[in-house]
Parts: C-alpha cells; sequence; structure tokens
C-alpha cells in the first residue's frame, strides 16, 4: 500500500533502531478512511479463504481488525488481556511475555467466541517478536478453529516474529515491511 507508506514517512518517527512510533497512524490516532482501505486490502487478499471471523488482540489491532471484518461481512473477536487472570473452564487463556514493555499479560478469548467450525483471519497492526501472535495462534490451534493467516499493518522483517511464524507454515500478508530503522532513517523492503 503505497498511500501507507507514505503517511508512515509522514507521520511516524523512529525512537531508536528498534521502535517506531506510530501513535499517529495505530496507537492513538487512528485515519478512518486510511484504516477502511487498509481493512479491504486484507478482505481482497482472503477473499477466497472462507473466512467466517476476525480476531485481533486489543487494543491498538482492534480498528484495523474492525475494518477488515466489515469488508468481508464476518464478526470481530478481540482477545482481552489481562495483568493477572484466575483460570477460567470457559475461557482460552495464554500467557504473553511483552519483550519491550517487560511485563507478562494473559490474554483471554471465551470459547463461546471461538469455535471448531471457524475459519479465522488473525489481524494485528504491529508485529515485532512475535510475543503476542504466537500466543493467540495457540489460542486459534487449542479451540480447534482453522487459521487462515495474520494480516499485518506493519511488520518489522529485522525483528523475528513474521519469520518464524511463516516458518511454522502459517500465511503472513503484511501491508507493509521495515528492514530497518538504523540511523534514524525508515526503509522499507522493496519489494
Ligand atoms: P511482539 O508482540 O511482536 O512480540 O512485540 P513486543 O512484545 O515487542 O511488543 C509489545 C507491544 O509493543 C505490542 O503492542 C506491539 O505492537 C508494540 N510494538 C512492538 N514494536 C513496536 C514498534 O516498533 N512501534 C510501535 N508503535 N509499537 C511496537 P501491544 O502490547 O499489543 O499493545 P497495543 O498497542 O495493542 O495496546
Ligand atoms: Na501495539
Ligand atoms: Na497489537
Amino acid at each position: 500500500m503505497e498511500r501507507l507508506k507514505t503517511r508512515i514517512l509522514e507521520e511516524a518517527s523512529v525512537l531508536n533502531q528498534d521502535v517506531l512510533k506510530l501513535d499517529g497512524l495505530l496507537n492513538h490516532q487512528v485515519e478512518p478512511e486510511l484504516t477502511i482501505e487498509m481493512g479491504k486490502e486484507f478482505a481482497r487478499l482472503y477473499a477466497e479463504s472462507g473466512i467466517t471471523k476476525v480476531i485481533t488482540v486489543e487494543s491498538s489491532g482492534i480498528p484495523v481488525a474492525f475494518a477488515t471484518a466489515m469488508a468481508l461481512g464476518v464478526p470481530l473477536v478481540f482477545a482481552r488481556r489481562k495483568k493477572t487472570l484466575i483460570a477460567d473452564p470457559d475461557a482460552y487463556m495464554e500467557r504473553v511475555p511483552s519483550f519491550t514493555k517487560g511485563i507478562v499479560t494473559d490474554i483471554m478469548v471465551s470459547r463461546q467466541f471461538l469455535k471448531e467450525e471457524d475459519t479465522v483471519l488473525f489481524i494485528d497492526d504491529i508485529i515485532a517478536n512475535g510475543d503476542a501472535a504466537r500466543g493467540l495462534i495457540k489460542i486459534i490451534e487449542r479451540s480447534g478453529a482453522k487459521l487462515a493467516g495474520l494480516g499485518i499493518v506493519v511488520e518489522k522483517s529485522f525483528q523475528a516474529g513474521a519469520r518464524t511464524i511463516r516458518e511454522q507454515g502459517i500465511r503472513v500478508d503484511s501491508l507493509v515491511r521495515i528492514k530497518s530503522l538504523e540511523g534514524g532513517t525508515i526503509q522499507f523492503e522493496s519489494e
């Protein structure tokens, strides 16, 4: 998505060589028109996949996941995050470490919203090390639902998350891939 690249160059700032601040587009403010366009692109990529639900993890994945669900005409499920969770027999839970935040959270999806007969498209805003993504993938696997793939807005391809998920044989589609933030410069992968 060329327009997304343009908006990232205009709005984002490089915090350090690992972190791109995207508050103006993904993490604090969202642009409805651009977000709707992202959703349409993911819907186009997965039009033939028989998606029955879109799924994400709160909070920053929700707007683009909503746009995707709208474009596909299916419900959106967002996994909840809690600091600590009491075991709940009616929910799937996974403990997720956050490398950047240095904390551990539990993500939770109620069993009633994720069923064996579902085919799900997992949407997220950013993938770095992929810890949260791996947690949700485990939940999807345990539910027996089929995972069609992951749609990611910004993949930081210099970190291992997307690569290791692809190596598991899971489809990952990223709207933009960033290969480096070194020297304070955003470098996109050329394809
Ligand atoms: P991972 O999930 O890929 O392993 O990433 P990590 O633990 O390192 O990231 C923790 C949080 O930081 C995630 O948000 C992730 O989206 C975000 N993050 C990682 N790298 C960047 C970056 O370069 N720029 C920005 N803006 N965010 C980054 P989260 O905890 O899921 O929170 P939320 O934003 O969804 O509420
Ligand atoms: Na985030
Ligand atoms: Na996210």
